[in-house]
């Protein structure tokens, strides 16, 4: 992409990943030249590194409303996820073997869950509604005595659907089951406040201007997890590998950033979708696939007739135009979206999803320049 071209593209993707805060990439240089030592290492070079990981450890803990000792650094949201369910349903395999997933969660959760499904455990999906969202009931319904975890996520990162998890919480602690949160899409965008009662609590950096690669996962004092990686004792032995301290340092910063503005960036993010979904209305044959009082700030879901979504990219990619039709990791195939059909959703209806998604990057001008492209590309699509 030529830098003229990269000046005038409009970036309205930020539920697949967002830009590097500037200040997150200012913090992370220094730990990519000359602090370059293994953490684990005894001489000063390591000890300076190994301060900086623990300095990390205690600010981020603190916005995660959890203890330091409850963090463990992953790769990423995946790994997290990963290390979550495998590591707890396997170290509780004598207790149980039913486990309840939101049929809407990402494929991070849906897929670990059928791996463990294929070494024997039960796993059940639970409903939702129209709008995308998880009744507290279908889930006490649903509740045996050998249900080992429920996940469900914070909000979902296709629709944008907020989640009743404080009443989840506490469900799940009165009945001694953990709760498995997904807050990857949450983190650095809303308080955190409702998953005090999570066992579990997973997060991924580059949703919130972090680097991309880095992610945590807080598992509450008491929740015994295996590994799901074989190695070295890092991570007080739950998770082996040499620590990924530059990105961990631009992680902690970007949550931080993205904390401070929180209260901000809600009210004016809240603002630009309502614009946007004000203009989007106006297109004839326009479906809203969330309530924006039950969605996140910043995701708007929408549907057209008669039209295909991944037609729609491509022709809004021409314009220079970043958007998504389902989830990043379908993105380029031709799937229709689980989350669209999981509401009830018509299988031709739910082709036709377009996700635009803001950031703390986005401004009115990226709206007023999105829209007469997009009506002309609907027009187009349906002649
Ligand atoms: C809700 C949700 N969970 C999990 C993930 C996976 O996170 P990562 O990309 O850090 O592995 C994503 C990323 O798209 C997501 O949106």
């Amino acid at each position: 992409m030529t830098e003229m071209q990269a000046q005038e593209s409009v970036y309205l993707d930020h539920a697949a990943t967002t830009p590097l805060r500037p200040q997150a990439l200012e913090a992370m240089l220094p730990y990519l030249k000359e602090h370059y030592g293994n953490p684990s290492a005894v001489y000063a070079l390591g000890r300076t590194v190994r301060a900086q990981l623990d300095a990390c450890r205690d600010r981020m803990a603190a916005i995660l409303r959890c203890q330091p000792g409850e963090l463990y650094f992953t790769s990423g949201g995946t790994e997290a996820i990963n290390l979550a369910l495998h590591g707890y349903a396997r170290a509780h395999r004598d207790q149980g073997r039913h486990l309840l997933v939101s049929a809407i969660e990402h494929h991070a959760v849906l897929h670990a869950a059928k791996a463990l499904a294929d070494e024997g455990f039960e796993v059940e999906e639970i409903p939702v509604d129209r709008y995308g969202r998880v009744h507290v009931d279908e889930v006490a319904g649903r509740l045996r005595k050998d249900t080992l975890l429920v996940a469900v996520m914070h909000a979902n990162n296709e629709i944008g659907t907020i989640q009743p998890i404080a009443e989840l919480g506490k469900l799940c602690q009165d009945h001694r089951v953990a709760l498995h949160v997904d807050a990857v899409q949450t983190a650095g965008h809303l308080s955190l406040m409702d998953l005090d009662h999570a066992a579990f609590i997973s997060i991924s950096a580059h949703k919130f201007g972090g680097p991309k690669g880095v992610g945590a996962l807080v598992a509450r004092r008491g929740r015994r997890l295996l590994p799901i990686l074989y190695g070295g004792g890092q991570e007080r032995e739950l998770r082996a590998g040499t620590e990924n301290v530059p990105c961990i340092v631009g992680m902690t910063v970007a949550l931080e950033s993205a904390h401070a503005e929180l209260a901000g960036e809600e009210s004016r993010l809240r603002r630009l979708a309502q614009d946007l979904r004000n203009r989007l209305s106006r297109i004839p044959g326009t479906v809203f696939n969330s309530r924006p009082e039950l969605c996140l700030p910043h995701i708007v879901n929408v549907c057209f007739e008669e039209i295909s979504g991944e037609s729609l990219l491509y022709l809004l990619d021409r314009a220079g135009i970043a958007a998504a039709s389902g989830s990043a990791c379908s993105a380029g195939s031709t799937l229709v979206s689980h989350v669209l059909l999981a509401m009830g959703l018509p299988r031709t209806l739910a082709a036709g999803a377009l996700r635009l998604s803001l950031g703390y990057s986005s401004t009115e001008e990226d709206i007023a320049r999105l829209m007469p492209v997009l009506q002309a590309c609907v027009e187009r699509l349906r002649r």
